[in-house]
């Protein structure tokens, strides 16, 4: 299964060091939780590591293969997929021809590391169009098929995204708040299909604001604030680090659990840890 590092990465705007010396490892068959606040750097460490932007220092390796100076395309074509935090469609095509994008992708390059992994299928012989339909179905967003993506809501859209990301079987695939714009049914069968892909070999980085999700999914978490890794470990290892609660919140949950009128959005979730031992991301 694919294994992918981030070593020592760091991302500077101009002044402003946006992430610092960060390492993370995402293995195959994992969910691998990156949360943290709002700017901690979160979507800029996914950018670099699919080469949307040049990291000032550091290194990715997939496969102990140093990719950090391909181009983006070349990092797709190794078995990197993604999708996107401010959700980026086709659309101006149907949900079936978005699916079909992804696969175009992976059929013009020769067969790589992502092509081993099958995720919904053991089935190797699929035709590009039982392959599309399959993955319509998973997501079950065959009924919609040829609407267009244009007047879908959010949450149809984000998993046509996923669609079109899992199209092109990635190895390594890197989640951007993937259930937000969900309701709590769907971000349930959301979770379900995550640790599916998981269980068939796919390695997952995932971004995610929904605290029950993530401590349901994911195997590990890294905390990201203000750039650096603060924390790293198991969801319930992290859940109990002090020093996260702290630097994360800025306060413990005991000095804030009770605070009602005039709560923040931080002081909510700090208290939810100190009463039900679930939260984190803001
Ligand atoms: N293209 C950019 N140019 C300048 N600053 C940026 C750029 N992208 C992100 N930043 C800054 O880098 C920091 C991290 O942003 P981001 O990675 O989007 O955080 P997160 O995804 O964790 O919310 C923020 O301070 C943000 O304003
Ligand atoms: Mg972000």
């Amino acid at each position: 299964m694919s294994e992918l590092r981030v070593e020592d990465l760091s991302v500077r705007f101009g002044g402003h060091l946006a992430v610092s010396s960060a390492s993370l490892l995402v293995k195959g068959g994992q969910i691998t939780g990156l949360i943290g606040p709002n700017g901690a750097g979160k979507t800029t460490t996914f950018n670099a590591i699919c080469g949307v932007v040049s990291p000032s220092s550091g290194k990715v390796l997939l496969d102990g293969e140093d990719i950090s100076r391909l181009r983006t395309y070349k990092r797709s074509r190794k078995g990197i997929g993604r999708t996107f935090q401010r959700l980026e469609v086709f659309s101006s095509l149907t949900v079936r021809e978005n699916i079909q994008v992804g696969l175009e992708i992976r059929r013009s390059w020769a067969k790589g590391s992502g092509d081993l992994i099958q995720y919904l299928t053991d089935d190797q012989d699929l035709s590009p169009q039982a392959e599309v339909d399959l993955i319509l179905n998973r997501l079950d967003l065959m009924p919609i098929a040829d609407h267009s993506v244009s007047a879908l809501p959010t949450g149809h859209a984000r998993l046509v995204e996923l669609g079109r990301a899992l199209a092109a079987r990635p190895s390594i695939l890197l989640l951007d708040e993937p259930a937000s714009g969900l309701d709590d049914s769907e971000t349930d069968d959301f979770g379900d299909l995550l640790v599916t892909l998981a269980a068939n070999g796919l390695g997952i980085l995932l971004v995610e604001h929904d605290v029950a999700l993530v401590m349901r999914v994911c195997t590990s978490l890294a905390v990201l604030d203000f750039g650096q890794i603060i924390a790293n470990g198991s969801p319930e290892e992290v859940r109990a680090n002090e020093a996260v609660l702290s630097a994360y919140l800025g306060s413990t949950p005991t000095s804030i659990a009770g605070t009602s009128a005039g709560a923040t959005h931080d002081d909510v979730v700090a208290a939810e840890i100190g009463s039900s031992g679930q939260g984190f991301v803001s």
